[in-house]
Formats: structure tokens, sequence, C-alpha cells
């Protein structure tokens, strides 16, 4: 059984109303609510078919489509290890779930090793050399809206193909083609259109019926086909499993990129496509009681906010504070604040504007913890970045998830950013193009398509990689692997990972209860707390607007795809706000 729940960004996902359809709403909201983990259990269970729970000794995946949760479990079984199924997992979400899968996207990798550490590739897209800070800006200096989001010039270098790659050429251990096999065949022989594709498809036909490309391989007319054959896609696929990453880098797929980016006015060139490389970086590591917690570094800002997070709260976190009191909602929502001033402020591709080394400071860390007050809120515009060291003389970012019978865990999250990316297709190839592009700051203090503002340490520039929110993370106790998760959600992403790992880790909630639970996010501006419907009491919310607060409900935040330890085996989790599935060999 695979349940399928509406996603937020599906038409029909409404906020809730006043008065009684409210009151109703939240009612239904907690009874499911508190039925999850039942109906998770009930769920549970090993074998072929893709559940939203499956328990597992032998290895486990999970991730946002239930058929390629199944295509990874498979590899596990003929013997491939956990990056092997996660290289397989990629390309089968690329060709079934191109909301988000891709070949034409970018991501980061977090890989742990029993045996030998722990691992994190970054594989984000890049601007081409001829990206410019004001190439979405008009003669005024205003952004000119859409030009980020929509059509070529939104697209960055893809980095999937390269950072799947070289995750292989280290740690692979089944032939690479043999990964790319059950992908190939999907877009060969095609699917039948799941709900949430042909949701979401049907949201967006606007702007995705504007290239032809796209409208020929998922429409028929205006409505979204109900099989999806993608033979163009196939081929590309079958030069990547000849040929490797120089398949797509090089070659008729790097040549059909540069045509119809100087067809459409796009920047990436063949020599983009040629320089591009992933990166090996030293994971952000931190602790959480006697668990360690390992995610990604810059260009991704989500592992340091994790570990600024849990660091602030530490001590003020006091065993009294309860679950989503307004006393706990203030503490978090403080934190995260001062989190997302940084992150504006400090944050862009390391490679160009290093990491101050002061925001890795224990002093740092203490004088942050102090500014915050348990019952006090401070207005976002009084929240600032930290400019300079405190103490001049101290030393010192779809998700999916799998584990294999060797305790190697693989904690992928990557991205078209927007839904459908850039929603172009490159004539001949099949591939579907990323708008990694907005994720840069266009211009100093306007939002992106997340809200996110930032400043220098973002700007647009040749060869950058752009900031990210994605946070892949694996945690560890006593050199076993403890759990790992993930999630989409844009600038929601850190905080809805933050939320899952301290309902385990802190409230010593089940997993189950720990993906389903209500959350709420904060991210400095808009100075507002937006949260599930079912998130808060109404004793908490009248709590909450007398402190002040803003409060915005939205339907769902972030859809979290974990595994967690689970008795003498581990449970993988699909969040019920996605329409994923998770798939284990017992
Ligand atoms: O890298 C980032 O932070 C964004 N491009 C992630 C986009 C995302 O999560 C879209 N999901 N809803």
């Amino acid at each position: 059984m695979v349940a399928r729940t509406k996603l937020h960004d599906e038409p029909g996902a409404r906020s809730i109303g006043p008065g009684a359809k409210r009151i109703a709403h939240r009612v239904l909201g907690s009874l499911l609510w508190a039925l999850c983990p039942w109906l998770f259990a009930l769920c549970a269970s090993p074998g072929e078919a893709a559940e939203k729970a499956a328990f597992a000794r032998q290895g486990v995946v999970v991730c946002e489509h239930p058929q390629a949760a199944i295509i990874g479990a498979d590899i596990l079984r003929q013997g491939g290890n956990a990056v092997d199924a996660a290289v397989a997992v990629g390309f089968a979400l690329a060709v079934l779930f191109p909301q988000a899968g891709n070949v034409g996207g970018g991501g980061f990798m977090i890989i742990y090793k029993p045996d030998s550490g722990t691992y994190a590739l970054d594989f984000r897209e890049q601007a081409p050399a001829q990206a410019t800070p004001g190439m979405y800006l008009d003669p005024a200096g205003n952004v000119i809206p859409g030009l980020s989001t929509h059509g070529y010039l939104a697209v960055a270098v893809p980095g999937t193909p390269a950072g799947l790659f070289e995750a292989h050429r280290r740690f692979g251990r089944l032939p690479w083609p043999r990964l790319l096999r059950p992908a190939i065949e999907l877009a060969a022989r095609g699917f039948e259109t799941d709900t949430s594709l042909y949701l979401a498809l049907r949201r967006d036909r606007d702007r995705l019926l504007k290239d032809p490309e796209f409208a020929r391989i998922f429409f028929d007319g205006t409505e979204p086909k109900g099989r999806i054959v993608q033979p163009e896609l196939a081929r590309t696929l079958r030069t990547l499993a000849a040929q490797g990453a120089q398949g797509f880098y090089t070659g008729w797929v790097a040549e059909a990129i540069e045509e119809a980016m100087r067809r459409h006015g796009g920047r990436v060139t063949r020599q983009d496509l040629a320089e591009y490389r992933p990166v090996w970086r030293e994971p952000v590591q931190f602790s959480v009681g006697d668990a360690t917690v390992f995610s990604m570094p810059l260009p991704s800002a989500g592992g340091w906010m994790l570990k600024f997070m849990f660091t602030v709260l530490e001590n003020l976190r006091t065993p009294d504070v309860g679950w989503h009191s307004a006393l706990h909602v203030n503490l978090v929502v403080e934190a995260a604040k001062q989190a997302y001033a940084e992150r504006a402020h400090h944050m862009g591709d390391p490679d160009k504007t290093p990491f101050p080394p002061f925001l890795d400071t224990p002093a740092y860390f203490q004088a942050m913890a102090q500014k915050i007050r348990p019952y006090q809120v401070r207005p976002a515009e009084t929240v600032r970045p930290t400019l300079r060291p405190l103490h001049e003389e101290s030393p010192e970012t779809t998700h999916y998830s799998v584990l294999d019978a060797q305790g190697m865990a693989v904690a992928v999250t990557y991205t078209l950013n927007d839904l459908f990316g850039a929603g172009v297709i490159v004539p001949g190839t099949g591939i579907l193009l990323n708008n990694e592009m907005d994720d840069f700051s266009l211009k100093p203090g306007v939002p992106n398509l997340y809200g996110l503002t930032g400043g220098d340490a973002n700007a647009v520039g040749p060869r950058k990689r752009m900031l990210s929110s994605m946070t892949p993370t694996v945690v560890v106790r006593d050199g076993q692997v403890l759990g790992l998760l993930g999630s989409p959600g844009g600038a929601t992403i850190v905080t809805t990972v933050y939320q899952v790992l301290e309902n385990v880790l802190v409230f010593q909630m089940e997993p189950f209860l720990a993906v389903t639970a209500p959350r709420f996010h904060h991210q400095w501006t808009p100075d507002e707390i937006r949260y599930e419907p079912t998130a808060f009491s109404g004793d908490t919310l009248r709590v909450l607007q007398g402190m002040g607060y803003r409060l915005q409900p939205v339907p769902t935040l972030g859809r979290v795809q974990m595994i967690w330890r689970w008795q003498d085996g581990y449970l993988g989790l699909s969040d019920p706000r996605s329409p994923g599935g998770a798939a284990g060999w017992r």
C-alpha cells in the first residue's frame, strides 16, 4: 500500500480559513496526526512493494517516488552498496519524478562509511563563465521578474551527472552501466503518470507549455499525458552509461546543450560543461547528547545553520520546555532568526567568499545564546548579522536516503530548484534544466523564490556556486548509523531537518512521530512564524500572538525522507506530506 497525500504546492492545497472550517480542519488534522504512527506501523512491512514505511535489516531506501525506492532496494539485493543504490535512485528519479529528480540539476551528498569516515560531496550547479552580477537587472537596476526562474538564462551548469559519477568512482561496487539500466528502461518504455506528477504538471502548465519540447514530451494539448515516454532522455542516459560523466559534459549532449543555449539566450557553453567538477568538502560536525551529527558545509548553509541552532539552544532548552509550547517555539524562532541573518550576510560560494572562522567558535555561539531571552521576542529588524569576531583572541540544503547491510549511509538532496526547474528541455536530449541561478542574491535585499535575501557573498558571478539550504544529514552514535534524513522546501529545509532531529534526539519521539509531527518555520525575513495547521494548540497560538508574533498558517512544511535505527534493524520513513515510499531488504 502506498498512501498518497497532497503536496503543499498542489492545487487545492490552501491555507485554512476562519471559523468552523478552521476548527474542523484542526480537529481532523490532530486526529490524523495522532493516528499516523499507527498507520505507519500498519504499513511498515518489508518486501517488494514500496510502503510509506519499510522495516529492514539488510538495507533500506526512502525517496519521493515508490518505484525509485524499489529500484534502489533491488540494487542493494544485487550486492550493490549504498552509493550504488543512491546512484540508481538518482537516475530513476530523473525519469519518474521530473518535478525535482534530475540530470540537469545539482545537489549534495553525505556519505558515512563505518570503517573510514564521513564525506561531503558538493555537486552544486555553477554559474556559467559569462555570468555577471547585473544579468537579471534592467537598466534602472531593478530585478526583471522571471528571468532567473524561467527559460535558458535561469540555467546554471548542471552538477548531478558529475556528482553521481564521482561518488561511484570513489565508493561504488557494482558496474556503473548497471546502475543506469532501470532508469534507461523506464525512460524508453514509459510509465503511468501518477497523481503527484499529474497535479504538478497541471499546476505549472502555463509556463511549461511555453517550451515546445516540454509540451511535446509531457502534454497532449493542454492536458498532462497519461503515460510519459522519454526516448531522448533514454538516449542521453545510454550515453552516460557507456561513457560515464564525460558522456554528458563533452560530445553530442554538451553540443546540444550549447546549441539550445545559443538559440534561446542562455549562457552555458561547452567549455563551462567541460570544466565542471564536483568537490569533496569537509562535513559540518557537531554533537547532540551522545550522537554525532554530520551535515553539508557551504555552498549549503544548511549544516552550519543546524549546528548553530542546536548549539545555541543546548542550555536554553531546559527539560521543562514542553514540545511546541510558546516557550519552545520562541526559543527555536529566535535561534532561527539569527541563523538566517548570518546566512544572508556572510554566506556564499566558499571558494570565492571564505566562511568567516569566528562564526564557528565557542565564544560566538555563547554570545549568540546570551542574546536569546526565553520569553522575549526580538523583532526581525533588530536581529542583525554579526559583523566581526566577538573576541579577537579566541581560537577557534528532493531528498533520498539509503543505508546498506554494511552500515554505509548515503543522504542525497538534489534539485532543479523550482518544480520542473527552468521549465525547458534541451531538444533531442530529454534533459530538463535547472533554474538554480535564482538562488544567487540577484540584488541586495531582493528576495528570491523562497523569500531569502542576501548580499555580496552570494552575488551572481562567473563560475560561482549559489548558496543553498539543502541539508542532507547523517547521525552516528558509537560508530554506528543512528539515522539519516533530509528534505526539500527551499528556505524551510533547515528548520524542517532541525525539528525532526530535535523530535528524536531531544524530545525522544518515536521516529514515526518525529517525521509526522507538525512543524513551524521562521527565516528572519519576513518576520513571521509559518506553521502547519495542527502545529499549535489554541492556547499556544494565543500566547504567541500576545508575544507580538505574526502567525501565518501554511498547508505543509518540508517532505522528509528519513531512515532511523529501530529494534534490530532500520525503518525507512517517507513523510506523509510526500508522494514517496520506502523499500527495504529484510
Ligand atoms: O538549494 C536550495 O536551497 C534550493 N534550490 C532548494 C529548492 C527546493 O528545496 C525546492 N523544494 N521545494
